[in-house]
């Protein structure tokens, strides 16, 4: 199976997600480990309670972005993944990080990318009375939110949504999108070439079925 390494800094329903795919046999993955940066981040809980490996990074321990990344590349080499996964992991990454798992890192922004880069997007397409927002899951690349695209789901935007009402929704989509992702990469169908992310659709299966 595809070995990932899940990074997290927050409460970790993606991770979930993606556990529960890897559990039911719909991806044909193991989750090596989950780093998060933050001690007290519920998705912790989550990885220990299905038995993962967990490793806390706190960036309040390092004086530079490189030192940290450069800590976090080594815990994430020892793990050995095929794939990284960024699961609400809210840091921006150094080139060098980047650089070294370019192809092999993906993340997913809650929003339709390219709109709404860096943070707040939902109150931001709440304030820009859009009709439609969403979700986008890209490979990583070292423009922030900007490597190539690979799968997004969209959902309404209703009259009375707050930010929150607005996230929960935009989260049920997450939660369907991210673990297809990852299968579609654990089956060897998902590359980036270039500046394009590459479906291989001829693997399909037989009937069709995703
Ligand atoms: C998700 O909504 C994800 O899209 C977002 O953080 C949340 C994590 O939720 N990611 C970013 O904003 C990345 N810049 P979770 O911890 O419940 O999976």
């Amino acid at each position: 199976p595809t070995r990932l390494v899940v990074l997290i800094s927050g409460g970790g329903s993606n991770l979930q997600a993606i556990i529960d795919a890897c559990e039911s046999g719909e991806i044909n993955a193991q989750i090596a480990a989950v780093i998060s940066n933050k001690a007290d981040a519920y998705g912790l809980e989550r990885a220990k309670q299905a038995g993962i490996a967990t490793q806390v990074l706190s960036h309040k321990d390092f004086d530079s972005r490189e030192a940290y990344d450069t800590q976090l590349m080594s815990i994430i080499d020892s793990f050995i993944p095929n794939l990284v996964v960024l699961a609400g992991f809210m840091r921006i990454l150094t080139p060098n990080l980047v650089q070294k798992y370019i192809g092999k890192m993906l993340n997913i922004h809650p929003s339709l990318l390219p709109k709404y880069q860096g943070l707040n997007t939902h109150q931001r397409a709440i304030d820009a009375n859009d009709d439609v927002h969403g979700v986008s899951v890209h490979f990583v690349t070292e423009e922030l939110d900007g490597g190539p695209v690979i799968l997004q789901a969209k959902v309404p935007v209703l009259k009375d949504d707050t930010a929150d009402t607005l996230a929960k929704r935009v989260h049920e989509q997450e939660h369907i999108i991210y673990p297809l992702v990852v299968k579609w990469f654990s089956e060897h169908r998902l590359t980036m070439e270039a500046d394009y992310a590459v479906l291989d659709e001829t693997k399909l299966p037989a009937h069709g079925a995703q």
